[in-house]
């Protein structure tokens, strides 16, 4: 029996850009058999989706794995225009596989090829607490929609963890862990989340929706509960502005 074990040096494989720990067999199997409809989309995700996509043509998807968006969204936006970037070759060529009319690319988020203001909607869900180059992604999304970024965080108002060593989550989902597939596992302190959304340029005006969950069975972390938090960031004139925070967590 093989012996079961994280990789001796966590920082050094999430540096490495040949592995894609998000290629694990589990992983695309979970995401070509999940998350391809609307009643797939999370309470916290849903919160701000459909007002943000009533007003949309176009919609970036990043972190799209194996595409299942493309399906989901259309059930609320049938004429929306679609793209999904991933950095994950095995789950762009599954997504172009199951939906081979939209457009899928191997784009790694921290640099999008595209200008700003080019989609009206960016989506980020399950993806910003999955990676150490959070505040990167973050920045691209925001510089590239045109109207509203909508993602999710994991919160506390305890101190923020960032380090994948300690933090992070076994890639096994419904199936076996291959015993090295990990991603980070990042629960960001709230203020800190704050400040780093409220010193976006353009400036935005911001909506949050939260509520405190048990972290998952396949995750290694010092904390038992989290705050899963969904955003909604408009681009505004002027000032940022907060003008929802149903978060339990006080703002000051
Ligand atoms: C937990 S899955 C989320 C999939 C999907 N967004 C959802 O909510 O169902 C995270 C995905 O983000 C992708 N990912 C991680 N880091 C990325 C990066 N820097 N750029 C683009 N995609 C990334 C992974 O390859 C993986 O497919």
């Amino acid at each position: 029996m093989p012996v079961r074990k994280v990789p001796n040096n966590t920082m050094e494989y999430f540096h490495s850009t040949e592995r894609h720990p998000w290629s694990a067999p589990a992983a695309l199997c979970y995401y070509e058999a999940n998350r391809g409809s609307a009643e797939d989309i999370y309470p916290s995700e849903r919160v701000f989706l459909a007002d943000a996509l009533n007003s949309a043509a176009t919609v970036l998807d990043i972190g799209c794995a194996a595409g299942g968006f493309a399906r989901a969204l259309r059930e609320i936006k049938p004429d929306l225009s679609y793209t999904g970037v991933d950095v994950t070759p095995a789950m762009v060529e599954s997504a172009r596989r199951q939906f081979p009319d939209d457009n899928f690319q191997v784009i790694d988020g921290r640099h999008l090829p595209f200008p700003d203001d080019s989609f009206d909607v960016a989506i980020c869900y399950g993806v910003l607490h999955m990676t150490m180059d959070w505040r990167e992604l973050l920045g691209e999304g925001w510089r590239v929609c045109r109207k509203t970024l909508l993602f999710d965080l994991r919160l506390t108002d305890s101190i923020g963890v960032c380090n994948p060593n300690i933090s992070y989550q076994k890639l096994a989902f419904d199936g076996e862990w291959d015993g090295e597939s990990v991603a980070p596992y990042i629960v960001l302190n709230h203020r800190e989340a704050l400040a780093a959304l409220q010193d976006l340029i353009p400036p935005c005006s911001l909506q949050g929706y939260g509520y405190i969950g048990p972290v998952s069975g396949n995750t290694v972390s010092s904390y038992r509960e989290v705050c899963m938090a969904a955003f909604c960031l408009s681009k505004s004139v002027g000032r940022a502005s907060i003008t929802r925070w149903d978060i339990p967590f006080p703002l000051i």
